[in-house]
This record gives C-alpha cells, structure tokens and sequence, in this order.
C-alpha cells in the first residue's frame, strides 16, 4: 500500500514527513545513540581473547557478562581488526543500551549446531562494523547444512545490524526471530550455491531491511509468521534462491509488507508466496518495482509447494496483495510460467492485483497460469467466488517489456559448494540506479 493510501493516521503523519516509512508502524533502531555507548569499551582483548586466537567466543563472553552488563550507562563490545577463529558459540543475553562493534573477522571451526552469535531480549542495541570490514566467515564448504548458523536475533526490540559481511554459513546466515523495531542495512551475505543458505529470515514486528546483497541459492530477504510492519527495499538478490514470504503453515498471521526495489540476477524465482495445506491470513502486501533477469520462476504465488509437507488446514488465506512495476525476464517460458498464481482451493485469493507487471522469458515463449484466484491483471479471475481448476494463458512479450538494467558485479553463477567463499567488500549499490538509503560505514 502506498503511503497516501494508508489507513492508519499515524502512519500518515509519518508519511509525510518521509516515504520512506510507508509500511513502518514508528521508529526502529536502538533508541540512544552509539557515542552514549563508548564510554565503556569492553575490548575483548582485555578478556582473554587475543589476535589469531584459536577461540574468541569465550572472550566475546566474558566481556558480555563482566564488562557490557555490569556498565551502569551504556557499553560497546569490541573486536579490534585482526583474525580470530572461534568454536564455542555465545548467547548474548538481557544486554540494554549496548553495541557489538565486529571490525575483525571471526571464521568458524567447529562443527557444533545452534548459532555462532546470539543476540537474545536486548534492547536499544546496534550490532555493526565501524569499517564496513567486520565480518564471519563460516568455511560452510568443510560441513555443508550440518554446523552452525551464523548470528541469530531473539526477542529483541529497538536494534540494528549494518555494515557487517557474512560469508558461506553451513546453514543459515541471519535469523530475526520475534522482537520489534528492528533495522538492518548495508550488509553483503555470500552463501553456497545450495539449499539451507538462506540470507535473512525476518519474523516479528516493524522491521526495515534495506541495502542488502545475498548471493546463496535459497531465501534472499524473506519473511516468516507470524509478522506485521515490514518493509524490505533496496535488495540486491545476485544469483540467489530469491525473495519470498513463507513457507506458510497452521495459523499464519502476516500483515503489512511492503517489498520495493528488488533487483534479482539469477536464481529460484522473483518473488515467491509459498505454502502447501496450512491456515490463517497474509494481507496487506506490496511488491513494487522489482528488476529480474534469469531466474527460473517469476512472480510465485504457490500453495501446493511440493518441497513443504502439507500442513493442517485447508490453506491459507492470500488477499490484498499487489505486484506493481515489475520488468524482467525467466530463463524458460515453455517449462514455468512467468506468472502463476495457484491458490488454495480451500481458500481462494481474494483482491489480487498484478499492475504493469511485465514478464517475459528467454526463450521468447510463455504461459500464465492461475488457479483459485481472484483479482485484476494475470490470469485471474474478477471478482471473487470458489475454487477453480487451474487456467493457462499463453503469452506474447509484453509491449511494455524492456530489458532489465544490469548491476556491475553480477554473476552469471553461484559460488561453489565444495571450496572456500571469499570474503566480499559490500558494495556501493544495492538496486540499480540508487544509493544506499544510509550512508555505508568506512567510506
Ligand atoms: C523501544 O523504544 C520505544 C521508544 O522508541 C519504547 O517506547 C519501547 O518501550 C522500547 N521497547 C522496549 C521493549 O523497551
Ligand atoms: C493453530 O491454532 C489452533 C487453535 O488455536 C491450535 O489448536 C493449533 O495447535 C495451532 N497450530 C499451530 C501449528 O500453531
Ligand atoms: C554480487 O555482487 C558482488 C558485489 O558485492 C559481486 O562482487 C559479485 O560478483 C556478485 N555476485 C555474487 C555471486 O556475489
């Protein structure tokens, strides 16, 4: 929804003093400033860790609990430049009024699960590089969907990641689980060229993600349940799984999303809404402005996505949901639609709108399919009413189709699965044609 269609009257006030904030529900980020966190510097270096040291995680511990939350008026974690590797994971509990500045790299070399960094119940917290070089490299190579995830942000409220580099995580690379008033910005995530590499995963309310790059071949930035108030925009998805909202299951409540954007080099789809069986809501969301080229599926509404199990119910509600100003192109037209739309026949979509979106294949063949779904543009059908057995619409090439602006640094494939990734400089863009929307550290 734009921002002079909102319903909300604050949401309004905020509008017009920026667009930015279109799907925002008030301000994120940590809520004093980083200089009110530097009067106590708790350096890891003074707690036992030191450069090249074969286990930093007991340091970054120890200078959590004896130095970040014992400061009466704010503290920064600190790790120096340097190398570091570590193999015990930390859980960051309860801190208030602190930073984490990473401006040394941290590579993984144990094998053990869970999550390198946990940040768990924090608040007014800002985790960040203060070069734009802090970053974790996790060698997923040495043990592919079988070690650790990288960092992991639980129940926290008014906080910012930024500027940090996240490189070949065995799993995961970021997790934002639950909280509120969440920002994450200017952050490159280089995952392998396989599943279990998502980027991000957001769930929670009143997050902003901006300027990210994801290379992996699973989740780019994509949102989970149960969520409200997200807006995602300026992200750079170069030769990765893709973006999408899912996968969905039993009473998922997703509500005001707005994605805009979205440039999508290579990879699984341009957008995708994915669910199989499953019950509850997703309404209110907006895909704007998205640029692909290459990817194997379009624009994805599925609800019988055969990698999910299906789950209990007769599907999940889809309604109010508009694609609007999308150009790009699939690889092949004769084996996926650039757009399908195959809803729940236990819950056909509602209200449905796909405006000036202009999709096209490679291979200069296409067909539209929709099933179950209802609204304006596509194939779908107006109005609304039961289930219906799936429709195909062959297509030309849409008058308005032009082909996709490139960005410098595409790849044309993935990184490999099997030898080390390296450790990228984040760029100077995100979207083509756009600056970041805060300026990136170190420059
Ligand atoms: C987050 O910050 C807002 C002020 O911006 C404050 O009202 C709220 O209580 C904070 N959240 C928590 C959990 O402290
Ligand atoms: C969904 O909600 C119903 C009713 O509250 C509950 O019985 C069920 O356990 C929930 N399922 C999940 C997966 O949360
Ligand atoms: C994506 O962008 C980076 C720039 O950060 C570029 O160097 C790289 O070649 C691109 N591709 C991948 C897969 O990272």
């Amino acid at each position: 929804m734009a921002c002079g269609f909102s319903r909300l009257t604050a949401l309004l006030a905020l509008c017009s003093i920026s667009g930015s904030l279109a799907q925002l529900s008030g301000s994120v980020g940590p809520t004093s400033s980083l200089s009110s966190k530097q009067g106590t510097i708790c350096n890891v270096l003074n707690y036992g860790g030191s450069v090249g040291s074969s286990d930093i995680g007991p340091a970054i511990g120890k200078a959590f609990s004896d130095c970040v939350t014992k400061a009466t008026n704010g503290a920064t974690l600190y790790v120096p430049p340097g190398n570091y590797n570590m193999q015990t994971w930390q859980t960051l509990n309860h801190g208030t009024k602190w930073a984490f500045q990473l401006d040394g790299v941290i590579t993984r070399t144990s094998t053990t699960g869970g999550n390198m960094i946990v940040i768990q119940n924090a608040n007014d917290f800002e985790f960040f590089s203060s070069t734009g070089k802090g970053a974790i490299q996790g060698n997923g190579y040495q043990c592919r969907n079988a070690g650790p995830r990288l960092i992991r942000v639980v129940t926290s409220n008014n906080w910012s990641l930024h500027d940090i580099i996240m490189v070949d995580s065995p799993e995961f690379h970021l997790v934002i689980q639950d909280g509120s008033n969440g920002e994450v910005y200017n952050t490159v995530i280089r995952g392998g060229n396989l599943g279990g590499s998502d980027g991000i995963d957001v769930w929670g309310t009143n997050y902003w993600i901006h300027d990210i790059e994801v290379t992996n071949r699973d989740e780019c930035v994509t949102v989970k349940s149960p969520a409200n108030h997200i807006q995602v925009e300026q992200i750079w998805c170069n030769q990765s799984g893709g973006s999408a909202i899912g996968s969905l299951g039993a009473n998922t409540t997703i509500q005001n999303v707005l994605y805009r954007n979205v440039y999508t080099n290579g990879g699984n789809q341009i957008f995708m809404i994915k669910s199989n069986g499953g019950s509850g809501t997703v309404q209110n969301v907006n895909l704007e402005n998205f640029i692909a080229r290459n990817t194997a599926y379009g624009l994805d509404i599925d609800q019988y996505w055969s990698s999910q199990s299906t789950a209990p119910g007769n599907g999940v509600q889809l309604k109010d949901i508009t694609f609007s100003n999308w150009d790009g192109f699939i690889t092949d037209g004769a084996r996926r639609a650039p757009i399908q739309v195959l809803c729940a026949d236990g819950a056909p979509c509602t209200d449905i709108n796909i405006n000036n979106v202009n999709l096209w294949a490679a291979n200069n063949q296409a067909t539209n399919k929709c099933r179950s779904a209802y609204g304006t543009g596509a194939c779908l059908k107006s109005g609304s009413g039961g289930s219906y057995s799936q429709v195909t619409k062959t297509i030309s090439k849409p008058p308005a189709f032009t082909t996709p602006a490139t960005m410098s640094g595409d790849l044309s494939d993935g990184f490999p699965t099997n030898s080390p990734i390296p450790i990228p400089t984040i760029p100077p863009s995100f979207f083509p044609g756009t600056q970041p929307l805060k300026a990136l550290a170190g420059k």
